[in-house]
C-alpha cells in the first residue's frame, strides 16, 4: 500500500533536512491512513478503501476498471440491464481490469436470481445489493456463490438485521448523496451506527468530496468509504459532455431531493440537480392531485402518474445529454467537481487530502510524532 505514497515524492529527489523531515511526517500519516482503512481494504483487496459507488449508466467498465486500476475499488451499476447485458459489461470489466470489482444489484429487479447467477458464473467476488431490503432467498444465493455480500442501512436496527441475515459487510448512506435518498445525514447516521457494528466492516457514503472527511469518518470506526458524484466527471465516465457539464457548472445547493406536494401521494426521494424537469414534476403533481380532488382520477391511477413521470429520465440524462428534463442525480458533494480529471488523479487528490489531514493531526498533538522523526533524522 505505501507505494501510493511513494508516487508523490519525486522519483531521484534525495530529501534532507526539512524535506527529510516532511517526507518522514508524511509516510507515517500514510500509514496511519493505511491502518485505519485496513479493515476495508482487506474486505475489498484493494489498496485503498475507497468504493466508487454505482451510478447507474455511468458505473460501466470504463469508469470502474479505471477505479480498480486507480487503486480504489469500482462497482458496476446493473441498474436494469437484463442478465445478458451485465454478463457482457462484466466480461468487458475483467477485460480492461485485473484488480478486484464488485457488482451492484436492484433487489427489484425482476430477474434478481438470474442476475445473481450472472455474477456467480463470472465469479464476481463482491456483490452489492441495493433498492428494498433483501430477501433471505437473494442472500442465500449471493453467499452460496463465494461472493462477499454488502447491504445497505438506513437505520441501526436494520444493519443489526442485515448482519443477522448473512451480510458480509454495511453501507450507510446519508441524505447528502446523489441518487436514491433517505431522511438521515451522513454525519448522524455515522454516530448511530459506526459505534454499534463491529461485527463486519462499515463503509460510509453521501457527500465525501474531499479527503478530510474520509479520515474523519474513518476515525468514527468505518472500515471505508464510498463515493459516487465525485467520479462523474472523471475522464473514464462516459457520461455525456451536457451531464458532465451540468455537475461542472454546479454548488451543493443546486443538488436537492424531489419535492413532495402531497403526503397521500409519496414521492420517492431522489437527490438530483434543479432543472425544468424538477419545475415539470411539481407541475404535474399539482395537476394530477387536482383531477383526483375533483373525481377524474382515481387515488390509485394519480400516485401512478406521480410515479411514472421520472421513467427513463436518468438514462435520458446521461446517455442523452438532456439536462434540462431528465434526472441530474447529483449529490452534494457536485460543488466539489470542478473539473473533468482521470480517476487516478481524483482518487491521489483524495489520499493526499487525507494524509494532509492526519499530518495536521500530528502536528496539532503536540509534535511527538515530530520530535520521534526528527530524532530519527538525527536531527
Ligand atoms: C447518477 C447517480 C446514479 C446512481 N445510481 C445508483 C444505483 O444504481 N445504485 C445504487 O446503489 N446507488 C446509486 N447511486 C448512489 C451511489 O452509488 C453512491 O452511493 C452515492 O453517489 C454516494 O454519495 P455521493 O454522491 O455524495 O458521493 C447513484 C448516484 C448517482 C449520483
Amino acid at each position: 500500500m505505501i507505494p501510493d505514497a511513494d508516487r508523490r515524492i519525486a522519483p531521484g529527489s534525495r530529501p534532507d533536512g526539512a524535506d527529510a523531515h516532511d517526507a518522514g511526517r508524511r509516510l507515517r500519516a500514510r500509514r496511519r491512513l493505511d491502518r485505519l482503512w485496513r479493515r476495508g481494504a482487506e474486505f475489498l483487496g484493494s489498496g485503498l478503501a475507497v468504493m466508487g459507488g454505482a451510478m447507474t449508466w455511468v458505473s460501466e467498465r470504463g469508469l470502474v476498471a479505471a477505479i480498480s486500476n486507480g487503486g480504489g475499488f469500482g462497482v458496476i451499476a446493473c441498474g436494469s440491464m437484463s442478465p445478458a447485458q451485465l454478463d457482457a459489461e462484466i466480461a468487458a470489466t475483467l477485460a480492461l481490469t485485473d484488480r478486484p470489482f464488485g457488482v451492484n444489484l436492484i433487489t427489484m429487479h425482476p430477474q434478481l436470481q438470474e442476475l445473481i447467477d450472472t455474477c456467480a458464473a463470472r465469479r464476481v467476488g463482491h456483490v452489492v445489493l441495493a433498492g428494498a431490503l433483501p430477501g433471505a432467498a437473494a442472500v442465500t444465493r449471493i453467499k452460496d456463490s463465494g461472493a462477499k455480500l454488502l447491504c445497505f442501512a438506513p437505520a441501526l436496527v436494520i444493519a443489526r438485521r442485515l448482519v443477522r441475515m448473512g451480510a458480509d459487510a454495511i453501507v450507510i448512506e446519508g441524505m447528502e448523496a446523489g441518487g436514491h435518498i433517505g431522511p438521515v445525514a451522513t454525519s448522524v447516521l455515522a454516530q448511530e451506527i459506526l459505534p454499534h457494528i463491529r461485527e463486519v466492516p462499515v463503509f460510509v457514503a453521501g457527500g465525501i468530496g474531499r479527503g478530510e472527511a474520509i479520515v474523519a469518518y474513518l476515525e468514527m470506526g468505518a472500515a471505508g468509504v464510498q463515493l459516487g458524484t465525485r467520479f462523474v466527471c472523471a475522464h473514464e465516465s462516459t457520461a455525456h459532455p451536457r451531464f458532465k457539464q451540468a455537475f461542472l457548472r454546479a454548488g451543493a445547493r443546486d443538488a436537492v431531493p424531489s419535492a413532495q406536494l402531497d403526503p397521500r401521494f409519496p414521492v420517492i426521494p431522489v437527490r438530483a440537480l434543479a432543472n425544468l424537469g424538477t419545475q415539470k414534476f411539481l407541475d404535474l403533481q399539482r395537476q394530477v392531485i387536482d383531477r383526483c380532488g375533483r373525481g377524474e382520477l382515481s387515488q390509485k391511477d394519480a400516485q401512478l402518474e406521480i410515479e411514472h413521470f421520472w421513467a427513463g429520465a436518468l438514462r435520458r440524462a446521461v446517455v442523452e445529454g438532456d439536462v434540462e428534463t431528465g434526472s441530474v442525480m447529483a449529490g452534494q458533494s457536485v460543488g466539489m467537481v470542478t473539473r473533468e480529471q482521470s480517476t487516478r488523479e481524483i482518487l491521489d487528490e483524495l489520499v493526499e487530502q487525507a494524509v494532509s489531514a492526519l499530518m495536521a493531526r500530528e502536528a496539532d498533538a503536540g509534535g511527538v510524532g515530530e520530535r520521534g522523526g526528527r530524532s530519527r533524522a538525527g536531527a
